[in-house]
């Protein structure tokens, strides 16, 4: 049976769906973090186990990797792999340049390793996630524990030179107190507003000691996989600034949402 998507899931979904038909047997796959991650692991893991996919996966983050074995797909680590042939994740913002603001999961730092350890990136979105210009979402900063406040002066000083509009910065909270990553680290949320550099800014924040990387992703994202809530899908390519469009068939039997209704 197939349940009642609402519309926002609907354009995660086909925006997966499609990207997952960029995978093929054999090859070494990096799965992203989040709620449109988390539905491209369920198409994958629907093929693996009724179409007979066989690939090795590389997860963003605990959470997906506990995911991606539930639905039966093999984990391994990078380490082991080497180096991948796709990786597929969502982001939180996307510009006309296919620059990308990433991390509102927190799970950055394993994501961009992981993309940019990849042949090819394809970044999974709904249309929300589109920007003319990046900065509107927080930009997401990993910053270990060891002198965190200190660390923090040192970004707002950083951001007095920068191009930015709001130079808000605040550690992000979890129900238990502060956010902390699978690194053990914790993350420093800037409120931007909007990023008129992001390239000099990305290099500033990540030269400062206590910084490990920040959510900008620049020049690493191959494609975006853009999803709608009534079913249609548009393919943007980086390298050939082309776009193609698609429709998923909703009616489809697929055990994505039978999987979905058991968790
Ligand atoms: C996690 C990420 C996610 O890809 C990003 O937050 C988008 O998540 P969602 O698909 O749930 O909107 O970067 O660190």
């Amino acid at each position: 049976m197939t349940p009642e998507l609402s519309p926002i899931d609907t354009a995660k979904f086909v925006a997966a769906k499609t990207a997952a038909g960029f995978v093929q047997s054999g090859m070494r796959v990096g799965l992203g973090t989040g709620s449109t991650a988390a539905w491209l692991v369920r198409c994958l893991g629907e093929m693996v186990q009724d179409h007979g996919l066989k690939i090795q996966a590389v997860p963003t983050s605990s959470r997906t990797a506990q995911l991606a074995q539930d639905v039966g797909i093999e984990v391994t680590t990078l380490d082991q792999v080497g180096w991948l042939d796709l990786t597929i994740d969502g982001t939180d913002e996307f510009d006309p340049e296919f620059n990308l603001i990433k991390g509102g999961g927190g799970a950055h730092l394993q994501e961009k390793i992981v993309a940019m350890a990849s042949d090819q990136m394809i970044v999974i979105a709904d249309i929300s996630k589109e920007v003319q210009t990046l900065g509107a979402f927080h930009l997401p900063v990993e910053v270990i524990p060891f002198g965190m406040k200190t660390t923090q002066k040192l970004v707002e000083e950083t951001l007095i030179s920068m191009d930015v509009l709001g130079r808000g910065t605040a550690f992000r909270q979890a129900d238990s107190g502060l956010f902390v990553t699978d690194e053990g680290n914790h993350i420093l949320d800037l409120n931007l507003g909007r990023i008129g550099n992001a390239y000099q800014l990305s290099l500033a924040l990540n030269q400062l000691p206590g910084v490990v990387d920040n959510g900008l992703f620049l020049d690493i994202c191959d494609k975006v996989i853009i999803g709608y809530g009534d079913g249609r899908v548009d393919v943007r390519d980086a390298k050939t600034g082309e776009t193609s469009g698609n429709r998923i068939d909703l009616a489809e039997k697929t055990n994505v949402f039978t999987d979905m209704a058991e968790d």
